[in-house]
């Protein structure tokens, strides 16, 4: 097949040539001009101030040579307004016999140039090229920063993508973390039917009974799962304009069923404290749930000798005081800033009498993958996702530990009466 080829030069664009603008109400001088630079410019010709600064309203120029003196507008006057419909206008002025000081105002306009009149050609075009390299200089410097606001931006753009990627990492871990808990109960709920139906040949009423009660949890963590991963990945809408809630008292039910099960619960004592009238929580109860049962594992996991674990819940019905819970030694009160302090408030308190938080790890604590507990153990992530669920309810959540005698953690939550 025969290759086309076009001449080079076909194909080169013709430059622009670059725009001068002569300014005189004198017919010679503006004609010598024209005529020194008619090859290298297009050169355009005004005889006034006024019909100069249409011109370059119209035109892009490039250099203007212009007469100080004119009848009407004045040459310094047309400089200023010639810098305001274009700063990279480069001017030369022509002048006769002016001040020292109408020179120096012409320069401080940013005239880049004067000559005297007569000139000589010799210098004219000194001068002109002397104003166009400048002019040339000026629109290199301009696109180059163009350029470096293109990339600083494109930067941010890139700076933005990696923050999200690594959000996206945290997403997922904080995902597995959290599934973590409603998969060991499915384990363990899966072990318990397997030995009940493992040793007989023959089902029994009761045995049924058993199953059906044991598939009933194993049903609520699946649904669990599915709900935690959707939160997280944002999936997860409400359904109506409505805000969330859930009982109290019902909450607690499922933390016991949830915990007693819990391979972490060992010989530990393990009480919980309910409300003796019930009410309600302003928050999606599967992420209560995940508060609490990640406060109630961490403190069953204090110490590996037998301990107790109390989860006690309250209503306020008043404000918290919240000078009496500042940042000490043993002491952190988090979400201040956010927490809506309204009464009604539920709280919720997560107590252990283990060996307690040294003052150097207590500040640490709600970091991301902090954990004081082996690989295979811990990856640092509970109270970090408690205190993002509690932050997310515009509630607020406060630590005191002691060394010796133990933790609590305790949530203050929006509550809604029950009726
Ligand atoms: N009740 C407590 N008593 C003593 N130390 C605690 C208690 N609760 C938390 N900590 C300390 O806070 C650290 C961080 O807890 P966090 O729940 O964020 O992670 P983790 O429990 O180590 O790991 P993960 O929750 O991923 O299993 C723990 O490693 C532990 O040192
Ligand atoms: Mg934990």
């Amino acid at each position: 097949m025969p290759v086309l080829t076009a001449p080079l030069d076909a194909v080169t664009i013709p430059r622009r040539k670059p725009t001068l603008m002569v300014v005189d109400d004198e017919e010679g001088p503006r004609q010598s001009v024209r005529v020194v630079f008619n090859e290298d410019f297009d050169v355009l010709m005004a005889t006034d101030g006024p019909s100069a600064i249409s011109l370059a309203q119209n035109h892009r120029i490039d250099v203007a040579v212009l007469d100080i003196r004119m009848a009407g507008m004045s040459g310094i006057e047309v400089l200023e307004r010639l810098k305001y419909v274009d700063p990279g206008i480069e001017v030369v002025m022509m002048t006769a016999f002016e001040t020292t000081d109408t020179m120096r105002q012409a320069l401080r306009l940013r005239a880049c140039d004067y000559i005297n009149k007569p000139f000589d050609i010799g210098t004219l075009r000194a001068a002109v090229a002397n104003a166009m390299q400048r002019r040339t200089l000026e629109s290199e410097i301009h696109n180059n920063a163009e350029k470096l606001q293109e990339l600083l931006g494109e930067l941010q753009n890139q700076k933005i993508e990696e923050q999200m990627s690594q959000t996206r990492g945290e997403i997922y871990a904080s995902i597995i973390h959290d599934i973590n808990g409603p998969l060991t109960v499915i384990s363990g709920f899966i072990q318990l039917l397997n030995q009940r139906i493992g040793n007989s040949t023959r089902l029994g009423l009761e045995d049924l009974e058993f199953i059906k009660d044991r598939l009933k949890t194993i049903t609520r963590q699946v649904t669990n799962c599915i709900e935690i991963s959707r939160r997280y990945l944002g999936f997860l809408r409400q359904k109506s304009d409505e805000a969330p809630r859930a009982g109290i008292n019902e909450l607690l039910t499922d933390l016991i069923h949830l915990v007693q099960v819990h391979p972490t619960l060992h010989n530990n004592a393990f009480t919980v404290e309910r409300l003796a009238e019930n009410m309600f929580v302003r928050m999606n109860g599967t992420d209560v749930i995940q508060i609490l049962l990640n406060l109630t594992v961490n403190a069953l996991q204090c110490v590996s000798t037998q301990h107790a674990v109390n989860v006690e819940a309250k209503v306020l019905f008043r404000a918290v005081d919240l000078p009496s819970l500042k940042d000490g030694e043993q002491e952190r009160f988090l979400n201040v800033e956010n927490f809506e302090n309204n009464a009604p408030l539920a709280m919720f308190s997560v107590s252990d009498n283990g060996p307690g938080i040294s003052p150097e790890i207590l500040p640490k604590i709600f970091q991301p993958y902090f954990t004081t507990k082996g690989p295979k153990e811990g990856t640092g992530l509970g109270l970090n996702i408690v205190h993002r669920l509690v932050k997310g309810a515009k509630g607020a959540l406060h630590v005191r530990s002691e060394i010796g005698k133990g933790t609590t953690f305790t949530v203050y939550l929006p509550a809604i009466p029950a009726a």
